[in-house]
Formats: C-alpha cells, sequence, structure tokens
C-alpha cells in the first residue's frame, strides 16, 4: 500500500523527502519508485523461477497501467514484453526499446491501421476478440504478405468477484469471443490463409484479490486446449491474462504473486505450452505516488473541504470507481511551496472532504479521512501508479502533471509538466 518511510518524521520515498520532490518540481506530480517497481516484477519472476517456469514463460506488462517511456524502458531492460491495446501504446513501447516480439497486442477494435503498424514491427501475438476481427486481420495479413499470429481471447464467463467496471470475463462483457463459439471461430482461423493460430488468450478483470476466479477460468481454457489438441489445432503458448489486485487499504490486503499465482500454475503443471502473463496495476500500482498540496481549508457546517491542487483529472479512480486511496500527510519540512508560501498552522484533526478544484461534485480524491491539515501542507495519495497519469486528462484546461521516478538518492524527471500553451496548440480560430 505504501511504498514511503518516514524517517525521523520526514516522508521519504526510497532516499528522497518527499517535500524536497514538491519544492523542486511543484505539485501535483506523481513520484515512483525505482526498487517497488523492480520488487513487483521479481514478485512475477521469482515465482514462475521457483517453479522452473521462467524459460518458457513471458511477462507482457499491460502498458495501459503506465505507458511512461521510462517505465515501459524500466520492464523492457528486465526483460518484460508488454500487452498492448492501441497503436498508440506500440509507439510508446519501440519508442522505449521494448522488444517487438514480445508483444501481444488485446482489445476489441483494432484499426486495419493498428493492425498493419504491429504486423509490421513483428509482434508475437494478435488477441483476436471477434470473428470480424479474424477476417479483417486476415486480409490485413494478405495485403502486407505476412500471416498474422493469433490468440483467440475467449471469455469464459467467470465472475471475477470486482468491480462491475473492471469485469471482464462474464457473457455480458464486450470482451473476448463467447466460450461455446470459439471452437468453431478456431476451426476458420486455421482455414484463413494468412493468419499462424498460436495460441489462446483469456483476462476476466481487474483488481481481483481471490485467486480462485482465474484459476477456474483457466479450468476451462485448458479444456478447450485439449479438445483443440485433439482436432488438430495444437496452441503453443496459454495467455492467462493480467488482474492481480494491489493492496489499497490495509483491511482489504492482497495476496502476494506467489500466493496468487499458485493455484493456477498448479493447474499448468506439467503441460507443455509456453505461457503468457499480463500483469498491469500490480507491477506499478504500489511503486507510484500522487503528491499534492494543500491549496485551501473550507471548513463548513455539514463537511470539511480540503482543497488540494490535484483532482480528478489527475487521478480519476475515485471519481470514476469509487475507488478509495490511502492519503497521508508527508509531515516535517512540508510548509515550503516553491512559491515560498508558508503553511498556516496546523488545525487539529478532524474529517475532510479531500477534493480538487475541478467544478464537480465528482471531483473528490478522498471521503470522511481524519487528518489535521493546514494551508500548504503536503499530502501523499498512495497506490496511484496504476491506471492514474495513464487516465490522466485536461479537464479544466488543467496541465497534466509532471512525473518523477526516484532511485535510491537520485531523482529523475520521467516527463516535464505540461504547459497551458501546448493544451491549446493544436487548436485553431475561425476564419
Ligand atoms: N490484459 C487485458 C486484456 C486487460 O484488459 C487488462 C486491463 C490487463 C491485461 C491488465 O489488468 P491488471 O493486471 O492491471 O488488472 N482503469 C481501471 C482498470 C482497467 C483495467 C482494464 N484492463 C482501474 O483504474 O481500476
Amino acid at each position: 500500500m505504501t511504498v514511503t518511510t518516514v524517517r525521523n518524521g520526514v516522508r521519504c520515498i526510497e532516499d528522497v523527502p518527499l517535500a524536497d520532490i514538491a519544492a523542486r518540481f511543484g505539485t501535483p506530480c506523481y513520484v515512483y519508485s525505482r526498487a517497488a517497481l523492480e520488487a513487483a516484477y521479481a514478485g512475477y519472476r521469482d515465482t514462475l523461477a521457483a517453479r522452473g517456469l521462467l524459460d518458457r514463460s513471458l511477462i507482457c506488462f499491460a502498458a495501459k497501467a503506465n505507458s511512461n517511456l521510462a517505465i515501459l524502458n524500466l520492464f523492457a531492460r528486465l526483460g518484460a514484453g508488454f500487452d498492448i491495446v492501441s497503436g498508440g501504446e506500440l509507439a510508446r513501447v519501440l519508442a522505449a526499446g521494448g522488444d517487438p516480439k514480445k508483444v501481444v497486442f488485446s482489445g476489441v477494435g483494432k484499426s486495419p491501421a493498428e493492425m498493419r503498424a504491429a504486423l509490421e514491427a513483428g509482434i508475437h501475438c494478435f488477441n483476436v476478440e471477434s470473428a470480424n476481427e479474424l477476417d479483417r486481420l486476415n486480409t490485413v495479413a494478405g495485403e502486407l504478405g505476412l500471416k498474422a499470429p493469433v490468440s483467440l481471447r475467449v471469455n469464459p464467463n467467470v465472475d471475477p468477484k470486482t468491480h462491475p467496471y473492471i469485469s471482464t470475463g462474464l457473457k455480458s462483457a464486450k470482451f473476448g469471443v463467447a466460450f461455446d463459439q470459439a471452437f468453431d471461430l478456431y476451426q476458420r482461423a486455421a482455414s484463413l490463409p494468412n493468419l499462424a493460430v498460436k495460441g489462446i488468450d483469456c483476462h476476466i478483470g481487474s483488481q481481483l484479490l481471490d485467486p480462485l476466479p482465474a484459476r477456474d477460468a483457466a479450468d476451462k481454457v485448458l479444456g478447450l486446449v485439449d479438445r483443440l489438441a485433439a482436432a488438430g489445432i495444437v496452441l503453443e503458448h496459454i495467455d492467462v491474462g493480467g488482474g492481480m489486485g494491489i493492496t489499497y487499504r490495509a483491511d482489504e490486503p492482497a495476496p502476494a504473486a506467489a500466493d496468487y499465482l499458485a493455484p493456477l500454475l498448479d493447474r499448468l503443471k506439467g503441460r507443455k505450452e509456453k505461457l503468457i502473463f499480463e500483469p498491469g496495476r500490480s507491477l506499478v500500482g504500489n511503486a507510484g505516488l500522487l503528491l499534492t498540496r494543500v491549496e485551501m481549508l473550507k471548513p463548513g457546517e455539514e463537511k470539511h473541504f480540503a482543497i488540494v491542487d490535484a483532482a480528478m483529472n489527475d487521478l480519476m479512480r475515485p471519481a470514476l470507481y469509487d475507488a478509495w486511496h490511502e492519503i497521508v500527510k508527508v509531515g516535517a519540512g512540508d510548509m515550503k511551496s516553491p512559491e515560498g508560501v508558508t503553511a498556516t498552522k496546523a488545525t487539529e484533526s478532524r474529517a475532510w472532504e479531500v477534493v480538487g478544484p475541478i467544478c464537480e461534485s465528482g471531483d473528490f480524491l478522498g471521503h470522511d479521512r481524519e487528518l489535521a491539515l493546514a494551508e500548504g501542507d503536503l499530502l501523499a495519495i498512495l497506490s496511484a501508479g496504476a491506471y492514474g497519469m495513464a487516465m490522466a486528462s485536461n479537464y479544466n484546461t488543467r496541465p497534466r502533471a509532471a512525473e518523477i521516478m526516484v532511485d535510491g538518492a537520485a531523482i529523475h524527471l520521467i516527463r516535464r509538466r505540461e504547459t497551458v500553451a501546448e493544451l491549446f496548440a493544436t487548436e485553431a480560430l475561425l476564419p
């Protein structure tokens, strides 16, 4: 949940006081720990290594969770592949030094141009989500004189027991092909001249804390793999998707990677297929935080509002999913803003609505948080490394935040703050 430590009353990320980052780069800003990113990756790698599976596994970081080039590059250096869902993500992965041969391309609406770019880059596999997509991919590959490697993303109709907006494996979802139609579709894929059937894919949802739905989905998938083999369609890999949850709050702890993966890996024991994993949140979520400053306090009759300089455009998850992120005070040394404004004296602790300055009632970052706050205080919004910056917008013409990577005592600016001028540079007045 927390990537920070408090040393002599000073809240740090690795060896760097958060207040130093705020003073140097301003707020709001995202701050990541390189060590935490590497530790999260090691959770998967070591679990697979302990079972002798590492050589035939590919860990494909789901770029949608955090697509900053420095983060993609870090995972590429660790040997990861990538799960992408757009031509834009493909371009990012390539720009970050990712190996196209380790890229899988998911998503329900790939355009011909995106298919072309991925075929030309030589990606590992397309995770195809419909019959029409098979036909389109066959046509595009034919035009290029190439054979497209494909998996079908099957929808196992398993309840992942998570938020409905991030459940993807139920019959009612737009994702994947219906389990009952998958066998016929594989036969069709095998008959198309410009496709090479390679594997099978299944992703049932995100922020899963219970490992059993993933195991149940795997059981269904393995049954299908065996039926296909009996019919002469032998698959080379099984892609089990992403979805492992993280701890956002202490009373909802997430299992360690080894424990989450155990039931699934038990099922895969003794099989010959290669394994692909598509973790997003679990590799980056708890390695990042959003640093923000209390702009204004507005105690009221019914509710007390702490208006901070981060908002729903920076971190959309609370507004969109009613998601809970722990909010902590940065502590001593947080009193000076870059403009030199010194904080007023701390008030007593009380329950604050931590909100942003955006003109929406849904613009909140946390409800009912017991904190002793003064204007100018710095706050860290934790577990914000996944689907934080990646989902940020410019609503209210707010420049997107800076991103900083801490590595021991070193501080790297990995994305500078946008300027207001940049936000309307692509627009034009009427003649
Ligand atoms: N593979 C596929 C095909 C996916 O659709 C996703 C996430 C992943 C892998 C990675 O799943 P993860 O390991 O991160 O659970 N914006 C939401 C989460 C949306 C997840 C979408 N798909 C949030 O902030 O909670």
